[in-house]
Formats: structure tokens, sequence, C-alpha cells
């Protein structure tokens, strides 16, 4: 196996079967820089590329794409997140404010460097403003391709990520059908409520429809959130899904207040609160999506 220095990019070459099984970190013998075995294996090609999709808002979408990204960053992926949203609130989450984001890199108004702007060490976003309302009426007005506007448009720069991580609006319209002709995992976060398992089945019809002409999208996790244990509903609603989707379903996030107060101050979970139950739960989602259970220990 050859492991990349995630600093230097200088290549190894070792015998995977040697490495101890409780052995997480390595050292770079050429720039002496010590790096996660996980974040240095090697990758089959291009980054993995997760949406963030429920039609219904509300249900924590920006809130698990941000702390999401923010979380595999920390864990030594690189990692591009893509605010497709009108709201743009991904910049306000992480406390930056770019020149510009996805529809003036679209439009051709700004470039990639003035558009994908380092947030953290190892997390970049491109975010989503108002302007992405005029980016589906010109979606809307191109004869042919217009769905794979976003795929051509990241192509040139997604090699540089081991993540994208893309956050949605809700609803139903031609940004989220490009989002779903670009990535190839579906995260969807359902709040811990009688409505959102409702639009739960409505969305999935709705991806059905997608995957008829992509077959490498799949479902890949639903992340219950807002949960509260005390409140009976929230119980019903778990066996329910444990049910439907046990395989793909993930441990949930709990209802936090921390969760809600981070964004004001411009951050993530783990800078706002690193001990709270809303951080550990969203570490634990970072583990379940990098398939690592020995990040963070
Ligand atoms: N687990 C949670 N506990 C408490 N508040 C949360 C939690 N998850 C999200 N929130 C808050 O709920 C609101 C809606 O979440 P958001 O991520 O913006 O949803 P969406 O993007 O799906 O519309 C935000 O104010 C957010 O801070
Ligand atoms: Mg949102």
């Amino acid at each position: 196996m050859v492991l990349v220095c995630p600093h230097c990019k200088k290549k190894h070459t070792i015998d995977e079967k040697k490495i101890p099984a409780h052995i997480k970190r390595a050292k770079c013998k050429f720039c002496g820089n010590s790096f996660l075995l996980a974040a240095a294996m090697p990758r089959p090609s291009g980054p993995r590329k997760i949406g963030v999709c429920l039609s219904k808002g509300g249900v924590g979408k920006t809130t698990t794409s941000v702390n999401l990204a923010a979380g595999l960053a920390l864990a030594g992926y690189k990692v591009l997140l893509v605010d497709t949203d009108t709201q743009g609130q991904d910049s306000f989450v992480l406390g930056v404010k770019p020149k510009g984001g996805l529809a003036e890199l679209i439009n051709g108004d700004l470039s990639y460097d003035e558009t994908i702007v380092g947030a953290r060490k190892n997390l970049w976003l491109l975010a989503g403003s108002k302007s992405i309302a005029g980016l589906k009426r010109m979606i809307d007005r191109k004869d042919f391709g217009g769905e794979l506007t976003l795929t051509e448009i990241l192509a040139p720069v997604e090699n540089r990520y081991d993540y994208v991580i893309v956050d949605t609006s809700p609803g139903w319209d031609p940004i989220t059908v490009n989002v779903l002709f670009y990535i190839t995992e579906v995260l969807t976060p359902v709040s811990m409520e009688v409505m959102s398992l409702q639009g739960l089945v409505e969305f999935l019809k709705a991806l059905a429809s997608i995957q008829k002409y992509r077959k490498e999208l799949s479902l890949k996790y639903i992340v219950p959130t807002f949960q509260d244990k005390k409140a009976r509903k929230t119980m019903g609603i778990m066996e329910k899904l444990e049910l439907m989707y046990g395989p793909i379903l993930c441990r949930p996030i709990r209802y936090n207040e921390m969760i809600s107060e981070a964004p004001a101050h411009g951050q993530t979970i783990y800078e706002y609160a690193p001990g709270c139950t809303g951080a550990q739960d969203y570490r634990e989602l970072v583990k379940r999506v990098a398939d690592n259970s020995s990040l963070f220990t």
C-alpha cells in the first residue's frame, strides 16, 4: 500500500499487514509531519461526493453539512463544502464572508480562487447566496445538459479534495436535480416528527426518478436529528426508521441547545462546545461516514 503524506505529498510504500491495529498515526520520514493513517490511505479515484438532502426545511441539513464537513476536516481529510441554498447559511455558520460563491463561479463573474475560500484547516467553502435564484433560471433556459451544470463546474477542482459535501435547499428545483446528478451518496437528516417521516417518503420517490438515470446514486445514510429521548413520539419514529432503513440508519443527533447557539458565533459545534452531546453525536457521524471508528481517539 502507498501512503501519501498529507503535508509534503511524498509517497511511502508500506506493508499494511505490518501496521499494528492500535497504531493510528504515522510520521513522515521526509518532512517529519505526524499524520493520521486514515487521512493518508489511498482513495480509489476522486473525492467521495455526499449530498445532504431532504425536501423539507428545518431538519438539520445545514447544521449536518457544516459539522460533517468540519469534522472530516478535523480528522485530516481535505473537504470542500458546497452550499447550493439561496439562504447561503453555511458561510454564516462558519463565520466567513467570501466575495461570492457558486452562482458567481458558474456565471463566470469570479474565479475558482475567488470563490472557493479556506474556512478552516483542510476545509474549503463554495458559498451559496441569493444569486442562486438567477442560476435556476439560467439552468432552466438551457436547451440540454442543464442538469450537469454543477458537475461541469466542479470537475476541474474536485480532485483536490477527499470529500465534497453538498448542502441543499428545501423543495425540489433545478439545483436539487443538479446536486443529484453530481453526488453519488445521499445523506438524509430526518427530524424526529411525523411530518418529516412523510417528507422522507416523498423525497425518496423523487430520488428514485433520478436514480433511473444514475445507477451510481444511492441513499447511504439516514440521520435522525432533534432526537429527544423524553418525547414518546421520538421513540415511535426511531422504531419505524429502524424497521424500514436499519442498515443505513445512523446514530441520532440529539436535540442540543449548543447546536443552535454555535452559528451566531460563527463556530462549528467542535469549536463552540467540544464536550457537548451535539459535538459527540456529530463526531460519531463523522466516524460512520469515514468508516473509521478510531478517529478522534
Ligand atoms: N440537534 C439540534 N438541536 C438543536 N437545534 C438544532 C439541531 N439541529 C439543528 N438545529 C437548529 O435548528 C435550526 C434548523 O436547522 P438547519 O440545519 O438550518 O436546517 P435545514 O438546513 O434543514 O433547514 C437551526 O437554527 C439550527 O441551529
Ligand atoms: Mg439549510
